[in-house]
């Protein structure tokens, strides 16, 4: 698996996301697509992202019951992401169904990864509000191995938690990791930080960063920063 830089384009309208991708000229970096920026513009930002020659995970985490998570990723795939997501606590029958909703008629479907628990989500808040009586780093295991169970191919997690994913899922198993900060930079409302250089040691396959690279003054130089520390190539 090849190391990668994954930019947040959290930005809420098309304009402000072209006007950003507009200052990389000579690179195509991998985008995730979130919520905000997917409600705003529909699938036509997809296309349009898509167009421009940019990988995408589309980040929508799904959660519903397994025959609609299964036919709206089968929406999705037609839009030809290269990376998208659910949740984990919908259960390995979702999961299974999500992956059969994702796979073309050829074969070939986007990388599928799962939210454990979303790193908002305290120790103390899982148990009294979700009522799950485990820790917190065994709850995020359990969900991995359903993760891996299912078929899926990795899963999205603090750069923390990226090695005992790895230790239990195997190596193969992919972690995509936000909560990534230069060492020098903005912390933000991020509370588990890594740095890049950092979540290469971890292992981990991909990180996904926003506001470093985002709200920079200079985005590209950032963009090149990050690949340089992380990927180890300008
Ligand atoms: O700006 P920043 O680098 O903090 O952006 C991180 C991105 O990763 C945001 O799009 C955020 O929603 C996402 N994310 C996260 N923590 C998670 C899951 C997703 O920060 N547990």
């Amino acid at each position: 698996m090849k190391r990668d830089v994954i930019i947040a384009c959290d930005f809420s309208s098309a304009e402000e996301t072209f006007q950003f991708l507009d200052k990389f000229q000579d690179e195509k970096p991998f985008v995730k697509i979130g919520m905000e920026l997917y409600y705003a513009e529909g699938p036509a930002i997809v296309k349009a992202i898509k167009e421009r020659g940019h990988r995408i995970f589309l980040d929508l985490k799904l959660h519903d019951i397994p025959n609609t998570v299964k036919k709206s990723m089968s929406v999705l795939s037609r839009l030809d992401v290269d990376m998208c997501n659910l949740h984990a606590a919908g259960t390995i029958e979702m999961m299974r169904a999500a992956l059969e909703g994702l796979t073309r008629a050829d074969g070939t479907r986007p990388l599928l990864i799962a939210v454990t628990q979303l790193t908002s989500t305290s120790e103390e808040r899982m148990q009294k509000d979700l009522l799950i009586n485990a820790t917190i780093n065994d709850t995020i295991v359990h969900y991995a191995c359903n993760a891996k169970e299912a078929g899926l191919d990795g899963v999205v997690c603090s750069p923390l938690e990226a090695g005992m994913v790895k230790e239990a899922c195997g190596s193969e198993f992919m972690t995509v990791t936000p909560g990534v900060r230069f060492a020098d930079g903005e912390v933000g409302d991020q509370v588990r930080i890594t740095t890049p250089a950092r979540a290469r040691e971890i292992g981990t396959d991909y990180i996904v960063v926003g506001r470093p690279i985002t709200a920079a003054a200079d985005p590209v130089k950032a963009y090149r920063r990050c690949m340089a520390e992380f990927v180890g190539e300008a």
